[in-house]
């Protein structure tokens, strides 16, 4: 039996930063997958295939606790943690151990703060639990890959694990969930090429917090407001160009709030303002900053939009949010 399923990655729409200070967010799901097949294999170890995961390829065996490194390359070894423990995880939840093979191939830049580790989570869940039998609601795999997240990184909040197996728009306030009602959206995401770390960029916000907590409170709670009005706006009945322009305007304050903050860089500027003068309606940072991506929202202007965001040296993924989170592509028997 072969199973082949996938997860897509995510970007926080609004909110990231502020998040951490107790305020809502939301995220969504986003239309680039990670696909992951999963067969049984004879030999009774647990190998693991990293074809095409947009690092270099590496293919790996685990057994016991050795690991056969078959080519070595550096970024994609963190990857292959996710996979481990979700496979190891979905195992005991089946309680059963069987020789799998798991391989993978990615659409999502890895260490771009599009959640390619939580997609790569959830599919894995996703296909092994599949293989093994196992029927998981969605609920069930968001809250394994959210397993899978602190076992590898020790601290996670769900919100990618989340959106990545339930997809669509994703409301998040101090550990609970909304699920919101989808609509389209035309944006498209500008990778600057290089990341940041959200542990160094979080630590950073909080230092300036501890420093100046009279100037820095009132811009968390403009970030908070902001989301409260997307949310507001997400969910209304207003005519879509409306909608559009006026969460583009929310996009615009909530990035001039993250740049306030200090975590925009200066190609992170570049990409927004490039989008903006290409027609974006609204351009920001998405996730943590320091690099890393952000997003414009462009109706009827991706592709002009996509091409200044390359010309001002940026990489252009033209996406749209999407509806489904894990999807179960094929089964054959
Ligand atoms: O780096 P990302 O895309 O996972 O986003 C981090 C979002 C922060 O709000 C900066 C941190 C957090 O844990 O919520």
């Amino acid at each position: 039996m072969r199973v082949l399923a996938s997860a897509p990655a995510k970007i926080i729409l609004f909110g990231e930063h502020s998040v951490v200070y107790g305020k809502p967010a939301i995220a969504a799901a986003i239309d680039m997958r990670t696909y992951v097949r999963a067969e049984f294999n004879k030999n009774g170890r647990i190998r693991i295939e990293a074809r095409d995961i947009k690092t270099p390829g590496l293919t790996v065996s685990f057994s016991e606790d050795q690991i056969y490194f078959e080519t070595d390359y550096g970024k994609a070894a963190e990857v292959l943690s996710y996979v481990r423990e979700a496979i190891n995880l979905v195992m005991e939840e089946a309680d059963r151990q069987k020789g799998v093979t798991v391989s993978i191939t990615s659409q999502i830049p890895v260490g771009a703060g599009l959640g390619s580790s939580a997609a790569v989570a959830v599919a894995t869940i996703g296909a092994v639990s599949k293989l093994l039998g196992l029927e998981l609601s969605g609920e069930e795999i968001a809250r394994l890959g959210h397993r899978v997240e602190l076992l590898v990184q020790g601290a996670s909040s769900g919100i990618d694990p989340t959106i990545s197996a339930i997809g669509g728009f994703l409301h998040y306030k101090r550990g609970s969930f909304e699920h919101l009602p989808f609509m389209e959206l035309p944006i498209v995401v500008g990778y600057t090429g290089s990341s940041g770390s959200t542990k160094e960029l979080v630590a950073m916000v909080r230092e300036t917090y501890e420093e100046m907590p009279d100037i820095i409170e009132p811009i968390l709670l403009s970030m908070g407001k902001v989301v409260d009005k997307a949310r507001e706006i997400l969910i209304s009945e207003l005519d879509e160009d409306i909608r559009f322009r006026l969460l583009g305007k929310l996009m615009n304050i909530n990035h001039g709030l993250l740049d306030a903050l200090g975590v925009s860089t200066k190609k992170l500027s570049e990409l927004v303002y490039a989008a903006k003068t290409a027609g974006a309606l609204g351009a920001k940072i998405t996730g943590a900053g320091g690099g890393g991506c952000m997003y414009a929202l462009a109706p009827g202007k991706q592709n002009e939009v996509a091409t200044a965001i390359k010309i001002a040296g940026g990489v252009p993924m033209i996406t749209r949010i999407s509806r489904e989170g894990l999807r179960i592509e094929e089964v054959v028997k």
